[in-house]
């Protein structure tokens, strides 16, 4: 089968088109023909080792994909196709079912074809979605899903989401939408109206205007793009407020000192804990009409070099698609 494959870490050229041996199903896996998959930030923060987030965050990388070089060669998280062939233990899934979901750290989606176990983050497909569509529904879901959880939002709840516009920022507007709390969205210029669209009751252009010097107060702040800080941000929570981070080494201290002085704290699950449940709640947002993947560009896999290039500039709105 064809995939996309590399052999070392470093730029988006280091990854190519290559002929590659086929998977075969365990007994609990099913062998899934990949249609649609997506460019996201584990791609590109596993390709590089986390090389932009300094040494021990690079350490660390390598220590989950391995420490020369890769382990897995094929990346790619979110897939969305249709059941080639199932295990002989598989019950829920049957040859030719739509189905869409997150292999995590295990990747192997840029490629025409993959495994899945029955039991992993994998479920049908929502009617009357493209493959296109379904491949960008979990990543930034998942992930807004894992931070917001703890947050405990519902109506009269205050919440803001600095990063409106990524992939996690675009899902995290739509999860506390439908969890009922107010939301404040920060983003640039270009993406005020769609994040109002998704749900924001107020939205902040950080081009021209600066949260934390405004005198306005929240119970929660999600940094959803992993450029703020719990320092900067502190005086915007109100006494007893929650700070989300996404990402940063120095969130990890803070989420393990905060919560022992009481009052303003930070919480950051690592490693974070994603489920096929998780899956299914997202599937159902879809479903009801809560949440929708925002989709920026979409590429063919032969392109792949050019929409990591594309998902680097970290610019990108929502979600990039590639088509298989
Ligand atoms: N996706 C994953 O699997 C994954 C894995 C590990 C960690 N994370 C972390 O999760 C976070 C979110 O990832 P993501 O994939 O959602 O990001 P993303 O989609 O790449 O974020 C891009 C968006 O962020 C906005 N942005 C860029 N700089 C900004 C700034 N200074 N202030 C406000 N907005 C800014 C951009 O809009 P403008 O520049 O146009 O304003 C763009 O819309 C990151 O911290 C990432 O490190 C993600």
């Amino acid at each position: 089968m064809k995939a996309v494959v590399y052999d070392r870490y470093g730029p988006p050229e280091v990854q190519r088109l290559e002929e590659v041996e086929k998977p075969v199903p365990k007994e609990d896996e099913v062998l899934i023909k990949v249609h649609a998959t997506t460019v996201n930030r584990l791609d590109v923060h596993t390709r590089e080792a986390n090389r932009r987030s300094g040494l021990a965050m690079t350490l660390l990388s390598r220590s989950i994909s391995g420490l020369r070089g890769p382990r897995q060669r094929i990346l790619g998280t979110e897939f969305a196709g249709e059941v080639e062939a199932v295990g002989a233990a598989v019950s829920e899934f049957a040859v030719g079912d739509n189905v869409f979901g997150n292999s995590g750290f295990r990747f192997g989606a840029h490629a025409e074809f993959m495994c899945m176990r029955e039991s992993a983050r994998i479920a049908h497909m929502p009617a009357g979605m493209s493959f296109e569509e379904a491949a960008p529904i979990t990543d930034g879901a998942l992930n807004a899903l894992t931070c917001l959880t703890p947050a405990d939002l519902r109506k009269g709840r205050t919440i803001l989401i600095y990063g409106a516009s990524g992939s996690c920022g675009t899902a995290g507007v739509q999860l506390a939408r439908s969890f009922g709390a107010d939301i404040t969205a920060v983003c640039n210029t270009k993406n005020l109206e769609l994040v109002r669209s998704l749900g924001a009751d107020r939205v902040i252009d950080y081009t021209q205007e600066d949260f934390t010097k405004n005198g306005q107060t929240y119970d929660v702040i999600f940094d959803a793009v992993g450029k703020h800080s719990f320092r900067r941000s502190r005086a915007s929570l109100n006494p007893s407020g929650i700070y989300l981070p996404t990402d940063g080494l120095e969130n990890l201290w803070w989420a393990l000192l905060t919560p022992r002085i009481g009052g303003k704290k930070v919480v950051f699950q690592i490693p974070p804990r994603q489920t096929k449940q998780d899956v299914l709640f997202i599937k159902g947002l879809v479903e009801a009409g809560k949440y929708r993947p925002v989709i920026d560009r979409t590429y063919p896999i032969e392109d792949v070099v050019e929409a990591t290039r594309y998902v680097e500039t970290e610019q990108k709105t929502g979600n990039v698609v590639i088509t298989v």
